[in-house]
């Protein structure tokens, strides 16, 4: 197991800046996730990890030995490309043996890796196919059974399933996981799919426009994104614009869309304005009664007017507006009654503590 270090890892092209200053660090065995929106440096940090994009400033550590200098080759990396890159004119197992052949590796003990390889990304019966012969799962299994085979210290990963249907993807992404733990390895997967992310991820960098906004674990991430970007970013969140309009110890309420919300464990001055990050699902519909005049006891609740529901079988995503007009989407169970139709008004609860605030910009 290898840890990998970088810092201060710099790369532009011409007056891009596609990777700035990043700082961090892949513990030993961890999946480690780079994610981030199209063009914001992902494939650019994990080639120069990888050796085949030359770092400009910084410097990059397996462990104790500094690599950014070091061949590609002989940094033992394997690495898995969106693309299969499997080559057409050798068999499966032709296309898994290749690195070994290399590397100068022995018949005997080429066949035996080989074979173990692939009955690892469950392709055991199907060395002697062809890649035409192969569905697209099976193609991306032979690139991960072909980067395994040379057991590298470091496994990368660039969009690996952005080319399989859904259900595939889910289904592969828990395989991967489960062959990196097995084996130990030490991976970072790169992806802009932050369910992608949250499922398969120890620990997520979410990048943007070449420099790291956030480092943490998938729950603390969406939970308590640290900006803004990163809160709109990870999934689906309600961002309103509002004015702290009175703080009371550790409670701060902010009116919003035509609404008061109270916000817990966060700081700033009456007056400011704000923007407040509430995730649809953490919101819940109260049985009140239906013009919203009922309160919960704590008087943590809104009314807000239904406009328009989508039944999507385990959840129901209500679209709903504030007294102002502001739009604010609500997921509930799908299994929950609620009877209002569009036009109807809907006492909101929410969680005090799992609203975010920012200040606006
Ligand atoms: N070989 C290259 N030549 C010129 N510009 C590049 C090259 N590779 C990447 N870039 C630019 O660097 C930025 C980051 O790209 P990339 O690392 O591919 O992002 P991501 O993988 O997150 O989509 C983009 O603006 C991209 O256009
Ligand atoms: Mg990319």
């Amino acid at each position: 197991m290898t840890a990998i270090r970088l810092e201060g890892v710099t790369r532009s092209y011409g007056a891009v800046r596609a990777v700035d200053d990043v700082s961090l660090t892949v513990n030993e065995g961890e999946f480690f996730t780079l994610l981030g929106p199209s063009g914001c440096g992902k494939t650019t940090l994990l080639r120069m990890i990888a050796g085949f994009t030359d770092v400009e400033h910084g410097s990059i550590w397996f462990g104790a030995r500094r690599i950014d200098a070091v061949p590609a080759h002989r940094r033992n990396t394997g690495m898995v490309f969106q693309s299969y890159a499997v080559f057409p004119n050798l068999t499966v197992a032709g296309n898994v043996a290749y690195g070994l052949r290399a590397r100068k590796v022995g018949r005997a003990e080429t066949g035996a890796r080989v074979a173990r390889a692939l009955a690892s990304v469950q392709l055991g019966a199907l060395g002697e196919r062809w890649p035409h012969e192969l569905s697209g799962g099976q193609l991306q299994r032979v690139a991960i059974a072909r980067s395994l085979v040379i057991e590298p210290a470091v496994l990368l990963f660039d969009e690996p399933l952005s080319n399989l249907d859904a259900q595939l993807r889910t289904q592969l992404r828990v395989e991967i996981r489960q062959l990196q733990r097995q084996l130990g390895l030490t991976a970072v997967y790169v992806t802009h799919d932050q369910e992608e992310a949250l499922a398969v991820s120890d620990r997520i960098a979410v990048m943007r426009a070449g420099r790291v906004e956030q480092v943490g674990p998938p729950e603390a991430i969406y939970r308590t994104p640290g900006t803004a970007f990163v809160a709109e970013f990870m999934g689906s969140t309600n961002m309103l614009p509002g004015r702290i309009e009175a703080v009371d110890g550790a409670e701060i309420a902010v009116r919003a869309g035509g609404a008061m919300f109270r916000v817990q464990g966060a700081a700033g001055t009456v007056g400011d304005p704000v923007l407040l990050s509430i995730r649809p699902e953490t919101m819940r519909v109260l049985a009140g009664d239906a013009d919203g005049r009922s309160v919960t006891e704590d008087g943590r609740s809104v009314t807000a007017t239904l406009v328009l529901r989508e039944f999507l079988g385990p959840t129901l995503r209500l679209h709903t507006v504030l007294p102002d007009g502001t739009p604010l989407r609500v997921a509930a169970l799908g299994g929950q009654e609620i009877r209002q139709g569009a036009g109807g008004a809907l006492l909101l609860g929410y969680d005090a503590a799992q609203i975010i605030l920012y200040p606006a910009s």
